[in-house]
């Protein structure tokens, strides 16, 4: 089977998720590496629990492209260019870090809305419930995160 026009959008929409769950990988690995103050213990393990859970979503999402006989992006410099979320700018606080994450996770919690609409929009359920999936716990992490930085 090869991709129709219609697998190809939802494989767009996944690629700019594996692009910024990339970029996301490395920049808690920034957070995690360079966060200071007196919540380092606390944010030290939480950057490392969001970068796992970066990886391994990443490879969700890519794994799905491939089922679908599309190409994931795996090159750092196009991944660069297709994510929304940005890279660290470096020197951030730790409450400016905090804040960062909860942007970028938001910003991808609404392009997921669109994306589950996409992919039902195509009869794809399977990528529709993997994207809820991911949203469901991007705004677990957004509700923590906020309590956490009050
Ligand atoms: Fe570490």
């Amino acid at each position: 089977m090869s991709p129709t026009t219609a697998t190809m959008s939802i494989v767009d929409v996944l690629n700019k998720q594996v692009a910024n769950w990339s970029v996301l990988y490395m920049k808690l690995h920034h957070f995690h590496w360079y966060v200071k103050g007196a919540d380092f213990f606390t944010l030290h393990a939480k950057f490392e629990e969001l970068y796992t859970e970066a990886g391994s979503t990443m490879d969700l999402l890519a794994e799905r492209i491939l089922a679908l006989k599309g190409k994931p992006a795996s090159m750092l410099k196009d991944q660069l260019s297709l994510a929304s979320v940005k890279e660290a700018k470096g020197g951030e606080s730790a409450d400016q870090m905090v804040k960062a994450t909860i942007a970028d996770f938001e910003t991808m919690i609404g392009e997921l809305e669109k994306g589950v609409e996409a992919a039902e929009k195509e009869g794809d359920s399977s990528t529709a419930d993997m994207l809820t999936g991911i949203r469901t716990s991007l705004e677990k992490h957004v509700w923590m995160l906020q309590a956490f930085s009050g």
